[in-house]
């Protein structure tokens, strides 16, 4: 197979675009398309400040350093979570981060440890809560948009940019579809504007890349990552949601990238506008972020739940 530019060997084959391409043009292409769907869905300009939320994945690794290398102003921020998992998997994670950013003299990492800032581990706090009926994952979900939404604010960031790709995306969609969350497909989609008042915008650069092409740039640029999930992940819905797109998508090429875009086509139609939940978000007074109850938001309900059982079990 050579590249379709220069007839180098190919070190890729993207089938579902017609596309094979040499090292070198895959680097390129990939960062011109970066760069067009972030103008396309006008996410930031060079002007504005984004924050990456970087997990220690291939996803958001790549990236923080596409966006850097396309001349944004981005900084990252790590959020760790205390997950082991008999992995050390949050301490993997981090140490993934840490090489990335001691390579690249310059960029701004902002760290956020949920253990030492807020009283507790995620598991700890999953545990203590029987949130999600003790799975960590509903308090960590909670959590991460807490505090990413907190340093986005504090930092003066304009957007908050993670790392979902394609596979990401269309599982999320399909999960949405199949129980007809018209709510939640109607605020699906490359750019979720700032709903209150210091709340940064939230952006999805590569949501239309396979996860296939993003490991492909991670690997190419030699970025090293944790390829492990969370040891909580197995079994999610998500992940049986994403092997039925990848077998609809062995039988017909191009079948994800269709199902996404023909959403998002739908969506600018205004096909889903009628279910554009007009709710009225409140100021949490603990917070201040905002939330669809009165009073306080559910982060500082849970935490302060967590602290005082926390306190209760170490008397
Ligand atoms: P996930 O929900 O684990 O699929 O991650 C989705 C995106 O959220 C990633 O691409 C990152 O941008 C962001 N993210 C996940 N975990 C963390 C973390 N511990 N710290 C910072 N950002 C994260
Ligand atoms: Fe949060 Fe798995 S429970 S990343
Ligand atoms: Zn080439
Ligand atoms: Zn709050």
């Amino acid at each position: 197979m050579k590249c379709r530019k220069c007839s180098a060997k190919a070190v890729i084959n993207m089938r579902q675009h017609k596309l094979a391409l040499c090292k070198e043009h895959y680097l390129e292409w990939f960062l011109a398309q970066t760069e067009r769907f972030i103008r396309k869905y006008r996410m930031f300009t060079p002007e504005e400040r984004v924050l990456v939320a970087v997990s220690g994945g291939k996803d958001s690794l790549a990236l923080w350093d596409v966006l850097v290398k396309l001349g944004y102003q981005a900084d990252g921020l790590y959020i760790g979570l205390g997950i082991d998992g008999g992995v050390g998997y949050s301490a993997q994670s981090y140490e993934k981060v840490r090489k990335f950013v001691e390579a690249r003299p310059g960029l701004h990492l902002e760290v956020v440890d949920v253990a030492s800032t807020y009283g507790a581990t995620i598991p700890t706090a999953a545990r203590v809560t029987r949130r999600g009926k003790g799975k960590p994952c509903s308090v960590c979900g909670l959590t991460k948009r807490h505090i990413m939404n907190r340093v986005a604010r504090d930092g003066g960031y304009d957007a908050l940019a993670t790392g979902h790709n394609l596979d990401d995306e269309a599982a999320v969609l399909f999960g949405n579809t199949l129980h007809w969350q018209v709510g939640y497909l109607a605020r699906q989609g490359p750019v979720l504007p700032a709903s209150h008042e210091g709340l940064a915008r939230k952006v999805k650069p590569f949501c239309r890349f396979y996860e296939r092409e993003t490991a492909a740039y991670a690997l190419l640029t030699g970025i090293d990552y944790i390829y492990e999930e969370c040891p909580y992940a197995a079994g999610a819905r998500s992940i049986y949601y994403k092997e039925v797109l990848n077998r609809l998508e062995a039988e017909r090429r191009g079948a994800k990238l269709q199902f996404y875009l023909g959403f998002l086509r739908a969506r600018e139609q205004g096909v889903f506008q009628s279910a554009q939940e007009q709710v009225q978000l409140n100021t949490c007074p603990t917070c201040g972020q905002p939330t669809a109850v009165e009073g306080q938001c559910a982060f500082c309900r849970t935490w302060d739940q967590v602290r005082e059982r926390v306190a209760a079990s170490s008397v």
